[in-house]
C-alpha cells in the first residue's frame, strides 16, 4: 500500500489510540489540583503509544525545546520506522503536533472541556508556530470567506450574522476571559452579540465554532501560538477557517514588559524558525498547509463536543473526535476500554 494510503486509512486508528491513552491518563488526576502532574501523566502516555505508531514521525509542536522538556519535544522523532530501519519496510515521514492536554488546569480542577489532542501532516504540513501567542478569529463553514481579523469586531459580527441568516443578537462568541480581551468583549457587546467567556481552552473552543449546533459561532481573540496550528488543522477537515497573528506586544498582552523576552529576542527567534515577517496574517492554509492532515482528540473532562473519561469497575469508555482532510468522514468515537475478564458486559 503506498504511504499517503496508509497514512490516511492506518494512522488516523493509531492517533485516536495515541489520544485516548493521553485523556484515560490525565483524567485519572481529574481535581487533584495539580497541573503539572495532569500534563505530566498525559505527556508520559501520549509518548508512549506514540512510539508504537508505525511512521518515522517529528514533533514540530510540543512540550517545548529539548532542553527544557524530556519528551515530545521539538524536534523529537517518534515511532517504530526509526527503531525498526533494518526490516526494509518503508514508513510514512509524519510531521506532528501535539498538545497531550489541552486545559491543564481545567483538569486540575475538574472543569469542562480539557482535551487531549493532536494533527499530524506530511512533512511540513503543520507550521512551525513558536510558542508565543497568537490573535485569532475562527469560524465555522457558513462564514468563511467574509472574515477579517484586521476588521472592526462589528463588521466581523455583521458578515458572520448574514451567512447564518441571523441576527447579530443571536450569535454567541468565545473569548478566553483574559483582561487583554476587555477592548474584545467590550467590543462584542457594543455590536449586540452574547458571549460565552472561558478560563482556558481556546483551541477546544474553536472546534465549537466550526461546528453548528454548538451554539458558538465564532471564537475571538488571543490564545497559544501551537494552539493555532492545531486549530488550523481542525478547520482544514471541518471546512472551517481561521485567521491569525503572531502578538509580542506587552501592550496588546496587558503585561509588564519584564514578564516576556524583548522585542529583538523574539524577532530573532522568530527569524530562526523562518518567520520573517512578524505582522503576518496567517489564514487555515498558511497555518496547516498540508496535503494530507489527520486531527485526532479525546475528551478528558465533558465538553461542548466531547464526553469526558468516565472509568467504572472493570475498564473505561472515552468519547473522541477523529478526521482527515481526504476521507469525507467526522468521526466521533465512543470506545469501551474492556480490563475485566470473559463475563464482562459491555453497556450501550
Ligand atoms: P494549557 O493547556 O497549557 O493549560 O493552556 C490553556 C490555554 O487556555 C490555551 O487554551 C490558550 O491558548 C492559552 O492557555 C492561553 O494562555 P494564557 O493562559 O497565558 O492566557
Amino acid at each position: 500500500m503506498g504511504h499517503e494510503l496508509r497514512m490516511e486509512r492506518e494512522l488516523s486508528l493509531d492517533f485516536l489510540r495515541v489520544c485516548e491513552a493521553a485523556a484515560i491518563a490525565a483524567a485519572r488526576t481529574m481535581g487533584q489540583g495539580d497541573r503539572k502532574y495532569s500534563d505530566h501523566v498525559a505527556v508520559e502516555a501520549m509518548r508512549e503509544v506514540m512510539d508504537t505508531v508505525p511512521m518515522r514521525g517529528r514533533i514540530v509542536i510540543g512540550e517545548g525545546e529539548r532542553d527544557e522538556a524530556p519528551m515530545l519535544y521539538i524536534g523529537e522523532e517518534i515511532g517504530t520506522g526509526f527503531k525498526s530501519a533494518e526490516d526494509g519496510e518503508t514508513y510514512p515521514e509524519v510531521d506532528i503536533a501535539v498538545d497531550p492536554l489541552e486545559g491543564t488546569n481545567l483538569c486540575a480542577l475538574g472543569g469542562n472541556n480539557a482535551i487531549a489532542v493532536l494533527a499530524a501532516a506530511e512533512r511540513n504540513g503543520l507550521l512551525n508556530a513558536p510558542d508565543i501567542y497568537m490573535d485569532k478569529i475562527v469560524v465555522g463553514p457558513s462564514s468563511r470567506g467574509v472574515i477579517d481579523i484586521d476588521a472592526p469586531v462589528r463588521d466581523n459580527l455583521k458578515n458572520i450574522a448574514r451567512r447564518l441568516g441571523r441576527d447579530i443578537e443571536d450569535l454567541t462568541v468565545i473569548a478566553l476571559e483574559r483582561p487583554r480581551h476587555n477592548k474584545l468583549i467590550a467590543d462584542v457587546r457594543e455590536a449586540g452579540a452574547r458571549i460565552r467567556l472561558i478560563s482556558d481552552g481556546d483551541l477546544s473552543a474553536g472546534i465549537s465554532a466550526a461546528v453548528a449546533g454548538t451554539n458558538i459561532h465564532a471564537l475571538m481573540g488571543i490564545g497559544g501560538a501551537p494552539e493555532g496550528v492545531i486549530t488550523a488543522a481542525a478547520m482544514r477537515c471541518l471546512n472551517g477557517e481561521i485567521q491569525a497573528r503572531l502578538v509580542f506586544d506587552p501592550d496588546r498582552l496587558g503585561v509588564d514588559r519584564d514578564k516576556i523576552p524583548p522585542r529583538d529576542e523574539v524577532l530573532a527567534r522568530l527569524h530562526s524558525m523562518g518567520i520573517n515577517d512578524p505582522n503576518k496574517v496567517y489564514d487555515t492554509d498558511d497555518l496547516a498547509p498540508g496535503k494530507k492532515i489527520i486531527f485526532a482528540a479525546t475528551g478528558v473532562t465533558d465538553g461542548a463536543l466531547l464526553r469526558g473519561v468516565r472509568f467504572f469497575g472493570a475498564g473505561k469508555r472515552t468519547h473522541s473526535l477523529v478526521m482527515t482532510t481526504e476521507s469525507k468522514h467526522i468521526r466521533f468515537v465512543d470506545t469501551v476500554h474492556v480490563e475485566g475478564g470473559p463475563d464482562q458486559v459491555i453497556r450501550f
